[in-house]
């Protein structure tokens, strides 16, 4: 039997982690890498993963990690990561659905935002996440064991105004978050969503004011700004065997702003 309260060990396990080129998703692959996991980068700027990549490598040696060029909501480019990452490492036990159209939005009304952009966002949140959890069940549906894991927002507890499609898109992630974990529970595998607050990272987002920066400080418990860090200690939980019976559930990681 595994001592539960100590099984974060990662050693023999391969985590394929989406958007991780840069921001949260880049901490995602170091954290994983650090504990342990060999690493498939999948992302749609190569050569940012490429940077990512050789960061970890420095860190953990060669051989820990892969870069697998993809746009998440392409079907054939999906299939393409999965297959490299097995060619490289053989399975896949852990699936963070990181990458998403996020930073480089403008936040405006609803009625102002142009239809090509709701469809992009949709596209790539939405189908994304659908697309690479169907490519990697199989995978482990075979081991008997998995996890995926779905990064939402906090947006969607707090229906924040001025990017509805986002809204939307991770709204549907919480939903497929929840039917997922009731198709995948069967095999051992588990499907839980991370609704981040606002999270600062290299990326410069002009759209958050020094103004705004003081009221998400106001709304949360603890009065510090949210880090990458602190989603990496509850992705590195949700992906450990001790998690194994935590599914289907969505956990802000924001410092207390929303209460689900
Ligand atoms: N930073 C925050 O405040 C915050 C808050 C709540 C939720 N989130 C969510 O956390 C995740 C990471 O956020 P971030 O701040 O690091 O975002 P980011 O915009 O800085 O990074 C997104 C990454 O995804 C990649 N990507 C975009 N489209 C892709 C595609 N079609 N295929 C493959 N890769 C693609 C980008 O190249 C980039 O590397 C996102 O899902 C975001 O919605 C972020």
């Amino acid at each position: 039997m595994t001592d539960k309260a100590n099984a974060t060990d990662f050693a023999n396990r391969v985590a394929l982690i989406t958007g991780a080129g840069q921001g949260i998703g880049r901490v995602f692959a170091k954290g994983f890498a650090r504990a342990g996991a060999k690493i498939a980068i999948v992302e749609l700027n190569e050569a940012k993963a490429r940077a990512v990549a050789a960061e970890i490598e420095q860190e953990c040696g060669k051989g820990t990690v892969i870069v697998a060029p993809a746009d998440v909501a392409e079907p054939a480019d999906v299939d393409a990561a999965v297959a490299a990452t097995l060619t490289a490492f053989g399975r896949i036990d852990i699936a963070i659905n990181n990458a998403a159209i996020f930073s480089t939005l403008k936040m405006r009304p609803f009625e102002d935002i142009p239809f090509e952009e709701w469809r992009d966002v949709m596209r790539v949140n939405v189908d994304g996440v659908m697309l690479v959890a169907k490519a990697c069940a199989p995978v482990m549906r075979k081991s008997r064991h998995g996890r995926i894991i779905n990064i939402s927002s906090g947006v969607v507890t707090l229906g924040r105004p001025h990017y509805l499609h986002y809204v939307a898109s991770k709204a549907a992630v919480v939903g497929m978050t929840r039917a997922m974990a009731r198709e995948l529970g069967a095999d051992g595998i588990t499907v839980n969503a991370l609704l981040p607050g606002a999270t600062f990272t290299e990326i410069e987002r002009e759209t958050v004011t020094p103004e705004q920066k003081s009221q998400i400080l106001a709304m949360q418990c603890i009065k510090r700004h949210e880090t990458a860090d602190d989603l990496l200690a509850a992705a590195l939980y949700l992906a450990s065997d001790g998690a194994e019976f935590v599914t289907g559930q969505s956990i802000a990681v924001d410092g207390g702003t929303t209460f689900r």
